[in-house]
């Protein structure tokens, strides 16, 4: 028998949905206390049902996955990241993943790794010999950077710093572009008439030309470097032997980019954020670094030893989910935990309520590394915590995305003191992902 389900209604806002779009972390934290773990929120024209219940999320992300796709707003996405492993669907995507998932095989990972050691310590190294000259620095600006030269060089080996800031900022115009028509989408037709569509189309022109002649030189290339884009170009199906054509290359490797550096950069950025007044914390990754890093470049061993430096992280990515919530739509009505849905509704998982949710997680406001110790992990259930999403879908990047921020982390500890600048205000503004409004405002010395 079928439940009825319950209802947000708004005594504030004649915009139907205005209170989810403006505030989604508060609101739906707010909500999902007061109505439960599932209920409807009127938004637009559409029906849309905000999920925290754990049994509801696994029937949309694992046990029914096959009547669910990715909801609207991935359409917009598709304008810049094309069809790429986080926006297509279905058989095309099946078969992409299928492709690509032994990339990101931990051991293939051990031959990125050296990359990634060498760019994260340049970058510390030059930003040591700035601080003398700066008094403030801006921890998301310097996240996103070192995170954005990791994946240019992991990606496509650059080497021309010019080619990297002009990556960076085309997905700047994009990213903005297409958030603007996610949470605006009565605004659209005025992008037609006021420049902007035309903007945009313009700046991924010229980017799209840009990346189809590094596949060209890559293709041929008789001693192609060790990167994701050379991995991608000699990824083959394993029954029909082919590989993959310059468009989808390009579509994979600019969702790599776009996915794979941001999430990173915001985690790191709220991590350091949330310790930065823990001295007891910082202490002890300090002593765990000091114990397993010596003076050359971390080895992939080195960091896999860093067990308390990892739920440092693991914390920081429950309180500050750089992916905040995951959208779906139903092909075909369901019924999930008793509660009956129409077809083509939009169903909002929303990570960040999950998070804080204080039936699984004790005093859920507090900072707490301990809560990932082995034996807490044990006995919660799997689904309490996950930043990197879940069921098929699930993050293709996850293992490097834990190696990357463990290791900035841990050369971050090692290098630097730091400190808050106690008048910055800190407020997070969920856009693509989770990024703190205003910036994190730090004071850094050598250590
Ligand atoms: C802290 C870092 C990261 C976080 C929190 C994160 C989070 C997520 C989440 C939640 C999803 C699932 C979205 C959904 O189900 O709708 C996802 C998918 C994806 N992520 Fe990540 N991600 C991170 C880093 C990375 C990195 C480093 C890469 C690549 C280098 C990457 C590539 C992807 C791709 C390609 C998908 C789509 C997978 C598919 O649908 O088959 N991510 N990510």
């Amino acid at each position: 028998m079928a439940t009825q389900i319950p209802v947000f209604k708004s005594n504030q806002s004649l915009i139907r949905g205005k209170e989810f779009l403006m505030d989604p972390l508060k609101f739906t934290v707010e909500q999902s206390n007061k109505l439960g773990g599932f209920f409807r929120v009127p938004f637009y024209f559409r029906k849309m049902f905000i999920l925290t219940d754990l049994e509801a999320i696994r029937h949309v992300l694992n046990t029914n996955q096959k009547n669910y796709k990715k909801s609207p707003a991935y359409d917009q996405l598709k304008q810049a990241l094309g069809n790429g492993l986080v926006t297509s669907e279905r058989d095309f995507w099946r078969h992409q993943r299928r492709l690509i998932q032994p990339i990101f095989y931990k051991k293939q990972m051990e031959g990125l790794f050296k990359t990634m050691g060498e760019v994260a310590k340049n970058y510390l190294e030059n930003l040591a010999l700035q601080i003398q000259s700066k008094e403030d620095i801006d921890l998301t600006k310097e996240m996103m950077n070192i995170t954005a030269d990791i994946v240019l060089k992991t990606l496509f080996s650059s080497k021309n710093p010019a080619s990297q800031k002009e990556m960076y900022e085309t997905m700047e115009v994009a990213q903005n572009y297409i958030m603007n028509r996610v949470t605006s989408p009565h605004l659209i037709p005025l992008n037609y008439v006021n420049g902007h569509h035309r903007r945009f189309k313009k700046t991924m022109k010229t980017f799209d030309a840009n990346i189809l002649n590094l596949i060209e030189e890559r293709r041929n290339d008789p001693n192609p470097p060790a990167d994701l884009l050379t991995m991608l170009l000699m990824a083959r199906d394993e029954e029909t032997g082919e590989g993959m054509n310059d468009q989808q290359l390009r579509d994979e490797a600019i969702t790599l980019y776009s996915a794979g550096h941001e999430t990173s950069a915001n985690a790191l950025a709220w991590t350091l954020y949330a310790i930065a007044n823990r001295p007891d914390i910082i202490e002890k990754i300090r002593e765990e670094v000091d114990a397993n890093l010596g003076d050359d470049l971390p080895t992939f061993e080195n960091i896999r030893n860093l067990r308390y430096t990892q739920q440092v992280i693991e914390e920081g990515m429950r309180l500050y989910p750089p992916a905040y919530g995951i959208g779906r739509e139903n092909i075909e009505a369901d019924e999930i935990i008793g509660y009956k849905i129409p077809r083509k509704s939009i169903i909002y998982i929303s990570i960040y309520a999950v998070h804080r949710n204080a039936k699984f997680w004790k005093n859920p406001e507090e900072f707490n590394p301990s809560r990932f110790d082995p034996e807490q992990v044990k006995v919660r259930p799997r689904l309490a915590y996950m930043p990197f999403g879940a069921g098929s879908r699930m993050c293709i990047g996850n293992h490097f995305a834990m190696m990357e921020m463990q290791l900035i982390l841990a050369m971050w500890i090692k290098k630097f003191r730091f400190g808050l600048d106690e008048n910055h205000p800190i407020e997070p503004n969920p856009l693509i992902t989770l990024k703190p409004k205003y910036g994190i405002k730090m004071k850094l010395w050598n250590a």
